[in-house]
């Protein structure tokens, strides 16, 4: 069995393919368009895909793969209803890389709490002129806040439980259903979207995204967040409208930014976010640890096996595919 892998991942996964006897391709090259992919999966029957946009067409094309499996947790990037109309079942790597997701979500929050890249960027550069000042750099304090979670899923779950147990903040939280083990273990509180914007102290997003999420943070948004609230976004940059993000900060309608996505990856040079004073911008390196990395290669090559034999795949992103 062939198997493609459209980008570099950790050796464990790919052994434990190479274990059960498939011939494995990984690209090591820069992003590949959708006609190199289509060429590259042409005898492949099994497609790890390392965030790399799965359409529809490419699915049209490829319709003879048995299985494929995204590198990651999120699967925006694939076109799921027509890997379901072709029988193609797509698997994700759930739950191993929450943790770490959440340590970036919480190191965010803190970094830009203390404006500390923003202050490590002035030592960097040369401009730290005064040694100890009493009256600037300052930053505000976490504890006894109120953390506003938007998807308490996997992700969000961890963050609320690292600040409840680090600051012993108040949760509560936005989602489409009511999450009992948050309710019960955090005493986290649900609430109507806009009452979480206009309670939260920090509000971290944890939601996939969806259509119905998409450039959701904008400006009528911010106008009813707290003066002195953090957004943290580790979830997908195109929740956030970036434009409005900048006005809201410079207008002081909202105090801070900690971004691990952005819209577009890599962010521009010359972006305004990245010269504020108090955001902190980090390069999409939520899952990236070693255990996480580790265990969402073996997770995929766990899927692409299943797949392979007809099973039923570990973590499927899309059931309706078994019916
Ligand atoms: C995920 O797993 O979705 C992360 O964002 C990495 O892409």
């Amino acid at each position: 069995m062939k198997i493609f892998i459209s980008g570099m991942i950790p050796e464990s996964g790919i052994e434990m393919l190479k274990k059960e006897g498939c011939e494995v391709e990984v690209w090591s090259g820069k992003q590949l368009s959708e006609k190199e992919l289509i060429d590259k999966c042409k005898d492949a029957d099994g497609y790890i895909n390392v965030m790399t946009p799965v359409t529809a067409n490419f699915l049209k094309q490829s319709s003879h793969l048995k299985v494929i499996s995204t590198f990651s947790v999120g699967f925006n990037h694939i076109d799921l209803s027509t890997a379901t109309q072709l029988g193609i079942p797509v698997g994700n790597t759930p739950d191993v890389l929450s943790n770490a997701t959440a340590d970036v979500a919480f190191l965010l929050m803190l970094n830009v709490s203390r404006k500390a890249f923003y202050n490590y960027s002035k030592i960097r550069t040369g401009n730290w002129n005064q040694g100890f000042d009493a009256v600037s750099h300052l930053g505000q304090e976490l504890n006894g806040k109120t953390l506003g979670i938007f998807g308490m899923g996997r992700i969000g779950i961890k963050m609320a439980e690292k600040c409840k147990g680090a600051y012993g903040m108040n949760i509560i939280y936005h989602n489409r259903n009511r999450h009992e083990q948050a309710e019960k273990e955090l005493g986290a509180v649900y609430v109507s979207f806009d009452e979480l914007l206009k309670q939260s102290d920090i509000l971290s997003l944890h939601a996939p995204l969806s259509d119905d999420n998409k450039g959701l943070f904008n400006k009528h948004v911010f106008e009813k967040m707290k003066p002195n609230a953090i957004l943290v976004n580790t979830a997908r940059g195109a929740m956030v409208n970036e434009e409005d993000l900048v006005e809201a900060l410079k207008n002081q309608q909202i105090w801070g930014a900690g971004l691990d996505v952005t819209d577009p990856e890599p962010i521009p040079k010359d972006h305004p976010l990245l010269t504020m004073e108090s955001v902190a911008i980090t390069p999409h390196i939520g899952s990236a640890t070693v255990e996480a990395r580790n265990a969402m290669s073996d997770l995929c090559a766990k899927n692409i096996l299943a797949g392979l034999k007809g099973e039923k795949l570990p973590c499927v992103v899309n059931p309706e595919v078994y019916k």
